[in-house]
């Protein structure tokens, strides 16, 4: 049977192979007026955009600009009503300068974020992709009130958006065309090797990006478990100086007592794989050890509990991996960046939640690689039962912190919505540690409560817990479920990103997790 292929061919897809597009960034000091190429974009807040009793800008920037073009900025963004609201923007045919086009971006009230920096380089990408723009600038109305810190990681997040939004996952399109887009200059940043360095930094860190998102976008009859851990050894062996990996069978699982993991991989014809990727750096101590753990079921149907009824995307299944995607990213941009001074493993139970014979029942008990034992009075509470060996196995490493990732509740985005994800963790000292991580990121995370009294509706008649409480509070009863299979000594981290792993409107994976993880990872280490 499809048991000894790792790689499908149902349906006889196979993703076509495409390069991500070469992208040259050059931070650059020079007057914006003589800059020449196809677009000057410009990030404005709604204070840069404030106009005299003349109708003339205040901000100097602006000022310059609109003089070389006779005034038609100010009276174009009027006319168009552009008060640099966040997610508005304008690009402009206007001769006078030495780019043939000057593009207005909102970046919204002053306050100015990490997101609203990324939105800028995605807006600035689309417009490139519009006009077939093949060297594009981006400079700030107002960066001089930057300090030297917060100029790099702007730079980097604006660099960021603009590879992000370029990019395109055209693998399962039998056409394509090519992005355009050849350069991006950034202005007003300085130069000099450490900017240099950030902007390594983010390609390094868009790369595990991307690497993560055509792992979620690839469909369920292509990305198997099997293929996932192929994946995963590809990333190890490319980077094999500080990476290795050990790809467990579901025979090895069993002698290591995985039986609620195993559980959930019964029903299905491609086998179960449990991937652990290991990164040490190369020389020098390591100060600290840590873990990243991902949910990776490559398809989720809920098993006999399946997923039915509208709403219930069961066709978006193919998104329940993308927690190991996060950790998988992470993994491929740590092993350009090669942080010192620290050891992270990268732990993911891969397999599929399928219907079949051999599959688990409803009330089934389970026994976890810790002894517990779970009576499964749901098999659509899968990934929870994956990630509890997948806990365990990481404790077992000897490391300090742990943080997870999973699409774990459909609650959780009932609470957060799509685009935030829920953090969970009994440290408050680790909470700090990540949310700063997505300060820096970019990305939203917010703490929710791990309400031990909601454990009461997880207790069984027969076995140590059940597998679902009720509704209510469903992300909290699903957290407190994983807490169960944490060491006491052992820092831990639960990130619900069940929203934010899918763009619905743009019908994508969002690559969500990684650019926080890998941030994370940077703090706890000598580099
Ligand atoms: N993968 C789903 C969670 C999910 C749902 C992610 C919708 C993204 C969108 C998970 O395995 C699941 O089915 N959870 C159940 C838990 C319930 C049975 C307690 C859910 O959220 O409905
Ligand atoms: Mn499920
Ligand atoms: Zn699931």
């Amino acid at each position: 049977m499809a048991h000894s292929l790792a790689r499908s061919t149902l349906g006889l897809t196979s993703p076509a192979p495409i390069e991500p597009p070469k992208i040259t960034f050059a931070a650059k000091e020079i007057d914006l007026v003589e800059w020449k190429g196809d677009i000057l974009a410009v990030g404005v807040t709604e204070k840069d955009m404030v106009k005299d009793e003349s109708s003339k800008f205040q901000n100097s920037i602006l000022k310059k600009l609109d003089a070389h073009l006779g005034g038609l900025l100010a009276e174009a963004s009027s006319e168009e009503d552009f008060t640099g609201k966040a997610g508005q923007s304008t690009v402009l045919r206007l001769p006078g300068l030495g780019s043939k086009r000057v593009g207005l971006v909102g970046l919204g009230r002053c306050v100015s974020t990490s997101a609203s920096y990324l939105s800028l380089g995605e807006a600035v990408a689309g417009a490139a992709k519009a006009v077939q723009a093949s060297n594009v600038a981006i400079a700030l109305a107002s960066s001089n009130g930057l300090s030297a810190d917060s100029k790099l990681n702007t730079a980097k997040a604006i660099v960021s958006g603009a590879v992000l939004g370029i990019y395109e996952d055209n693998r399962f399109k039998s056409e394509s065309k090519k992005p355009a887009l050849k350069s991006v200059d950034i202005i007003g940043f300085g130069t000099g090797p450490e900017l240099q360095k950030k902007l390594k930094y983010a390609e390094d860190v868009c790369s595990g990006i991307i690497f993560g998102k055509e792992l979620v976008n690839a469909p369920a009859n292509v990305l198997t478990p099997g293929v996932l851990a192929e994946e995963a050894s590809k990333i190890a062996s490319m980077y094999s100086d500080v990476l290795s990996a050990t790809i467990l069978d579901a025979e090895q699982c069993k002698e290591l007592k995985m039986g609620s993991y195993l559980g959930v991989a019964a029903a299905s014809a491609n086998p179960p794989h449990f991937i652990h990727l290991c990164y040490k750096p190369s020389s020098g101590l390591v100060k600290a050890k840590l873990a990243l753990v991902g949910k990776g079921l490559t398809f989720d149907s809920g098993g006999y509990n399946i997923k039915t009824g509208p709403g219930c995307s069961i066709e978006l299944m193919k998104f329940d991996m993308g927690g190991s995607a996060a950790v998988l990213g992470a993994a491929k941009a740590l092993g350009q960046i090669k942080p010192a001074g620290v050891e992270v493993h990268f732990i993911i139970a891969a397999c599929e939640n399928m219907i079949s014979g051999t599959g688990m029942r409803p009330g089934d008990i389970v026994t976890a690689s810790n002894g517990k034992t779970i009576e499964v009075n749901n098999t659509d509470a899968e990934g929870r039962l994956t990630l509890a060996d997948a806990l365990v196995y990481a404790c077992n490493q000897g490391v300090e912190k742990i943080v997870d990732l999973a699409t774990l509740t459909g609650a959780c985005v009932v609470a957060l919505g799509p685009s935030v994800a829920g953090i969970f963790t009994p440290s408050d000292d680790l909470a700090k540690e990540v949310l700063a991580a997505s300060e820096i990121s970019g990305e939203k995370l917010w703490r929710m409560p791990l309400e031990e009294s909601y454990w009461e509706s997880m207790k069984s008649g027969v076995a140590d817990m059940v597998n679902t409480g009720g509704r209510q509070g469903g992300a909290i009863t699903a957290a407190l479920f994983l807490k169960q299979f944490v060491y006491e000594n052992v820092q831990w981290m639960h990130i619900d990103m069940a929203g934010p792993v899918w763009n619905d409107k743009k019908k994508t994976a969002t690559g969500f997790g990684i650019s926080t993880l890998v941030e994370w990872v940077l703090k706890n280490s000598s580099s």
